[in-house]
């Protein structure tokens, strides 16, 4: 574990959270020359890079670009993910001798363990200098701002900790999101950025499974563990992965990515939409079903030439569509067509951050710096990574996001 800090020092950057964006943001301030303090709450480090990607962190993804994420303030990620690229981490990644590999969509994973990031970063950290206070807990932060001379930057903030106090011209928040409390995660940032008075867009789990109310619980009930490839949106983009009918309601990578959309429309007072499914992408169910329209087999068994077997059946149950194909009228096979292009599902709620990859919302990117993620109204008060109001698709883009913002910051604080 890294070493403990002495007590009242001043350095040039103070960073509160060492995961993947604090260490990131140390590594690139320490190598430029300035003096860096990471301080952490948890006694292990970078505990969500460790059980990322299932063990090998999705640590990047070829695709990555601003479409790819959600905010309140959609243009804000653009500058930071062009000035630290995919590419970028990748050639850290190879300075490193760590091998890896591209599964679907671009994602880049470690072909041994998420581990050996969690290393690279700690080795760019010393390189750069960096010291530690881990585990340290924060107690307070108060504020010196500079009077007269802008310039006059030195010890802007006291951060008091129960391993002593810290002096820092430029204070970095990257404590990230609420997901997984269980291993350290806390509301930490936002209380900054509300003691600080910057606004912060109420947080929501995203990435998360949806649930279902009772009474569709009760009819989908034959589907559970039912896992099959579609093609999943709500209001956002098509995300065509597998979905997976779980006891609770429905899970698995497609439906992860629509939950960020799903919970998105909390921030609009509108109407939510329902989640929608295309049970068969890229097929046109209508002309299909009506080139079989004379066969005397049951619509079930025709859809299971398309779907997993159990899954038609109980699918055909559920509508009470039960009968042999050439027993429906061509308007009720139009119907069907409809229903298997767009099975709508009205979710009750999430599985919440126990169970979530990353939040929604965070600390309103409109009052920060696109370019340093420095508070506009707080000089010398940055915010990086999930902490701030900017989320990734799932595939590596949160990492991405973390590694970019962390450099931005780095390359200013
Ligand atoms: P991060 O959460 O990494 O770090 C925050 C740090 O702040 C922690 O070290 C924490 O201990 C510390 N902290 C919190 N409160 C504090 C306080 N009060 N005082 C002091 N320290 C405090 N993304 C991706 O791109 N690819 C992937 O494969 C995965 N996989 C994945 C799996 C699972 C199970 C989860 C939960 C998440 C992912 N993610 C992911 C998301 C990714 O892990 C996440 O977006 C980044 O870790 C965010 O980086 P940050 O540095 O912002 O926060």
């Amino acid at each position: 574990m890294p070493a403990t800090s002495s007590n009242g020092r001043h350095f040039d950057v103070v960073i509160i959270g060492a995961g993947a964006a604090g260490m990131m943001c140390a590594a690139t301030a320490g190598q430029r020359g300035r003096s860096v303090l990471l301080i952490d709450h948890a006694t292990r480090l970078a505990e969500k890079i460790r059980i990322s990607g299932g063990g090998r962190c999705n640590f990047t993804n070829r695709r990555v670009g601003p479409e790819h994420y959600l905010s309140l303030n959609p243009h804000f990620a653009r500058s930071a993910l062009s000035r630290y690229t995919a590419r970028d981490f990748i050639d850290l990644v190879q300075r490193h001798g760590i091998d890896f590999h591209e599964r679907d969509w671009g994602q880049l994973f470690c072909d041994d363990s998420a581990q050996q990031i969690i290393e690279m970063l700690r080795a760019e950290c010393a390189e750069g200098g960096v010291e530690w206070a881990m585990p340290a807990s924060v107690q307070q932060i108060r504020h010196r701002p500079s009077v007269g001379d802008p310039a006059d930057t030195h010890e802007r903030f006291a951060i008091e900790t129960d391993r002593g106090h810290f002096g820092a011209s430029s204070l970095v928040i990257a404590t990230g999101g609420l997901a997984i409390p269980k291993i350290g995660a806390t509301p930490f940032g936002y209380r900054i950025a509300e003691q600080f008075g910057i606004p912060v867009v109420a947080p929501r789990p995203a990435l998360v499974p949806l649930t279902l109310p009772p009474e569709t619980l009760a009819r989908l009930a034959p589907l559970a563990g039912i896992s099959l490839e579609v093609e999943a949106h709500c209001r956002g983009p098509v995300f065509r992965e597998a979905a997976l009918v779980t006891h609770r309601g429905l899970s698995g990578p497609a439906i992860l990515q629509v939950s960020s959309y799903w919970q998105a429309q909390a921030y609009h007072e509108e109407e939510w939409d329902p989640v929608s499914l295309d049970l068969l992408p890229g097929v046109d169910a209508e002309g299909w079903l009506l080139e079989h329209a004379h066969e005397r087999t049951l619509l079930a068994n025709l859809l299971a030439e398309r779907l997993p077997r159990r899954f038609a059946h109980a699918w055909c149950e559920l509508h009470g569509w039960t009968k042999p194909i050439n027993q429906f009228r061509h308007a009720e096979l139009r119907a069907i067509a409809a229903s298997l292009a767009d099975w709508r599902l009205v979710p009750a709620g999430t599985q919440g951050y126990a169970k979530a990859e990353v939040t929604l919302g965070g600390v309103d990117t409109r009052a920060l710096s696109s370019k340093t993620m420095e508070a506009r109204a707080v000089p010398g008060l940055h915010f990086i990574g999930e902490v701030m109001d900017v989320t990734g698709h799932l595939g590596g883009y949160n990492f991405q996001w973390a590694w970019s913002s962390g450099v931005a910051c780095g390359l200013a604080a």
